[in-house]
């Protein structure tokens, strides 16, 4: 994601191509990612891992005059979103998802796509997600999931010295996210993709 032409092709060339690969077919992310966040007008939402801003875009749109925030790691990822047309509310950061730059239950709406299997420490960005959602906040993961026969230890092991991408076992991250208080944890596997959705507890 360094270099300056993956942000360029990112979302009309890249994700088109693999995402149905991953997701035996599916292409309704942006369609679940809005159902699983339930962003309403006036929402705050934080997308972590955000690359050239193709779902926080969306989420600025749904949210009307809510605060949106895309955060990346990735300097090329951010100066290609803030090129494309964004709407007003919309706005870029560059941070690691392992440290968010933000106070405690600060978003309505957290979103975390096709990123977690990229970052050295996914449980430390759960840990952050979980830490900046507000009371009754929702979230939203899209991740790599192991399927098949094999262990998904052994699974990940392979797929992670091919590609440097992790793979998570099938109930990794809902429990992740049980463990760390949140209810309502839902999961939808498509090939090896995994959506999982769960909200904070009201206060
Ligand atoms: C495949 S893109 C996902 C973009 C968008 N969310 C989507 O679903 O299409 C993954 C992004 O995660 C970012 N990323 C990787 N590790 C990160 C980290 N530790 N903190 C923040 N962003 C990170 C990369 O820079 C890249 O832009």
């Amino acid at each position: 994601m360094i270099s300056s032409l993956v942000p360029r092709i990112y979302e009309r060339v890249w994700r088109p191509l693999w995402s149905p690969l991953l997701m035996a077919g599916r292409r309704d992310e942006r369609a679940m990612a809005l159902q699983m966040l339930a962003i309403e007008p006036g929402d705050s939402v934080l997308d972590v891992g955000c690359g050239p801003g193709n779902f926080t875009r969306a989420f600025g749109r749904a949210s009307g005059d809510g605060l949106v925030v895309g955060l990346d790691a990735s300097r090329t990822m951010l100066e290609q979103a803030v090129r494309e047309a964004n709407p007003p509310n919309v706005r870029y950061v560059r941070a690691d998802a392992a440290a968010l730059p933000f106070p405690d239950a600060g978003f309505d709406a957290v979103c975390c796509f096709a990123a977690l299997y990229f970052i050295e420490q996914p449980l430390r960005a759960i840990d952050e997600i979980v830490r900046v959602l507000a009371p009754g906040g929702r979230v939203a993961l899209l991740a790599s999931v192991v399927r098949g026969p094999l262990p998904a230890s052994a699974a990940d092991a392979v797929v992670r010295r091919a590609t440097g991408t992790r793979m998570f076992g099938r109930d990794a991250l809902t429990r992740a996210l049980a463990e760390r208080g949140l209810t309502d944890v839902q999961q939808r596997v498509a090939g090896l993709a995994q959506f999982v959705s769960a909200r904070a507890e009201d206060s």
